[in-house]
């Protein structure tokens, strides 16, 4: 299989911080990979180097072998590219309609003219139906629950037709059967060709959905492979539990 993301040799440092040493993985095509590891161990750093809002030291950063870095976050974006974020963003006097129509703009400068409004708005109404949030359309989406906001960012970054999405944290505030309906969501994704990449804190949820995790503690990677892997792996529970464990 081949790989949609190659993330090499990437350094980043805050000062005296280094978020990142010499951190490597690939992600492969089609593919759901996850990123776990304690607070502060570089996993939002990896997203902010890979969406060009971070410059790093050193080190390269291909989508489907086109070098990102040096690239400004749009155009990263155009490239196929889109994520949520660990504190959620969204418009503050925003229907969740508005956030599906205006995440199509970037592609479509043109709205209405180029491309035909129909399609936009069909689109729009599909990244509701996956995400289970038609029910909400005419919302402002920053006065519903965590959990629900988390989809109105998950449908907003799809809607972008990416190549590779990039969730951070999408299960924190969402009840167990929302983080159920949200792995079938992800998975079905992953069925119609899409790339995921995934920070989560949620084991369980990780487990049954990824089909490689990266561990990260202190800015390294301590572990990569399949979910029965990392579990039983020593680095991997020393990490989580600490060296005397
Ligand atoms: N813009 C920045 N300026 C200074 N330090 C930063 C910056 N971004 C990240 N860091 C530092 O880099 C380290 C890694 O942070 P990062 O946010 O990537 O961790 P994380 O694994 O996502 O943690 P969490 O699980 O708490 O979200 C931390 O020490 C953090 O304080
Ligand atoms: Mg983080």
């Amino acid at each position: 299989m081949s790989n949609v993301l190659e993330f090499r040799g990437i350094n980043q440092s805050f000062g005296g911080i280094k978020a990142l040493s010499d951190v490597s993985f690939d992600l492969a095509k089609g593919s759901i990979t996850g990123a776990i590891g304690p607070n502060g161990a570089g996993k939002t750093t990896i997203f902010n180097v890979i969406t060009g809002a971070y410059r790093p030291d050193s080190g390269s950063v291909k989508l489907n072998g086109q070098e990102l870095l040096g690239l400004a976050p749009y155009r990263i974006a155009r490239a196929g590219i889109s994520r949520t974020f660990q504190n959620i963003r969204l418009f503050p006097s925003m229907t969740v309609w508005d956030h599906m129509l205006l995440s199509q703009a970037p592609r479509t400068p043109m709205l209405g003219r180029l491309i035909p409004a129909r399609k936009v708005t069909e689109r729009a109404e599909e990244m509701m139906e996956l995400f289970g949030i038609t029910g909400v359309r005419d919302r402002i989406a920053v006065s519903l629950p965590y959990g629900v906001q988390r989809k109105v960012e998950m449908a907003r970054a799809y809607a972008m037709e990416p190549q590779l999405l990039l969730l951070d944290e999408p299960v924190a505030g969402m009840n167990h059967d929302e983080a159920d309906h949200l792995r079938e969501v992800l998975l079905g994704l992953r069925g119609r060709g899409l790339s995921i990449f995934i920070i989560e804190h949620d084991m369980r949820f990780m487990m049954a959905l990824c089909d490689e995790i990266h561990v990260m503690n202190y800015g390294r990677k301590i572990a990569g492979g399949k979910p029965s892997e990392i579990q039983s792996d020593p680095a991997v529970i020393a990490a989580y539990l600490g060296e005397d464990a």
